[in-house]
């Protein structure tokens, strides 16, 4: 098996795993980024989102108060969640990797921690579905760890920027220039820091992320 797909079902059964025993991991409030994004969607009369890597709906429960929202998630526990805390979501089991069935092209896409957790090749394809769902001129709100982060250079390196900085924990910490580089023919809206506490084994821990919107140019450009 290729080196991608084994870590792709690690990830899928760690995640799943993680669901199933601990539940709304990071509790029901959503991340302050959530409400950003809305008010950049608002201003730009998005009115459908795709959230890939959806969880449990924590953040889609915000957003789908004013949106048409739809999203995919690997994990069948966090798709039982999220159909309980957000019934107003369209949350379906899929991978974000892979074209899935039905899906529709939409205005926006909200990307919370989810491109950081994958290897290159990996992050690519990632990139290349928003790209395909996204309309041209729609808007992309994404956020991923930053080389800001304490964890980064922690732990051996898997590939350049990339650390198994926990045991059993492996990410990429963005620097600046690299999302451009994965949306080719995007127009960056706007880029930030923000420091996030959030619930975890240890108690609270705090990452520094990267905040990226951008506008889709025209599908060609992108290729
Ligand atoms: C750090 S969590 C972020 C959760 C979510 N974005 C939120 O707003 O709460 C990463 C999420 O991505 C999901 N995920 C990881 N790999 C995936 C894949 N290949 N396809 C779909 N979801 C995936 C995980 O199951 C998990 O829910």
């Amino acid at each position: 098996m290729p080196e991608d797909n084994q870590e792709a079902e690690a990830a899928a059964s760690y995640w799943e795993r993680r669901f199933a025993a601990e539940g709304m991991i990071w509790g029901g409030a959503p991340s302050p980024t959530a409400a950003h994004a809305s008010a950049l969607f608002r201003s730009e009369g998005v009115r459908t989102v795709w959230v890939p890597g959806a969880g449990y709906g924590r953040n889609t429960k915000a957003l789908s108060e004013e949106f048409q929202v739809s999203g995919t998630e690997i994990s069948a526990s966090a798709v039982e969640l999220a159909r309980d805390w957000d019934p107003r979501s369209d949350i379906r089991q899929g991978s974000i990797l892979e074209p899935q069935e039905g899906e529709r092209e939409v205005d926006g896409v909200f990307c919370y921690d989810v491109i950081h957790l994958f290897l290159a090749g990996d992050r690519g394809r990632l990139a290349r579905q928003i790209r395909r769902r996204l309309r041209p001129g729609g808007v992309l709100y994404l956020t991923c760890f930053s080389d800001e982060d304490v964890n980064c250079g922690r732990g051996e390196q898997r590939e350049p920027g990339t650390f198994v900085y926990k045991p059993g924990k492996t990410a990429h910490f963005f620097a600046f220039g690299e999302l451009q580089e994965l949306f080719p023919g995007f127009e960056v809206m706007e880029e930030a820091h923000i420091t996030e506490a959030l619930p975890g084994p240890e108690g609270l821990h705090s990452y520094r992320l990267r905040i990226w919107a951008a506008r889709a140019g025209s599908r060609s450009a992108a290729e």
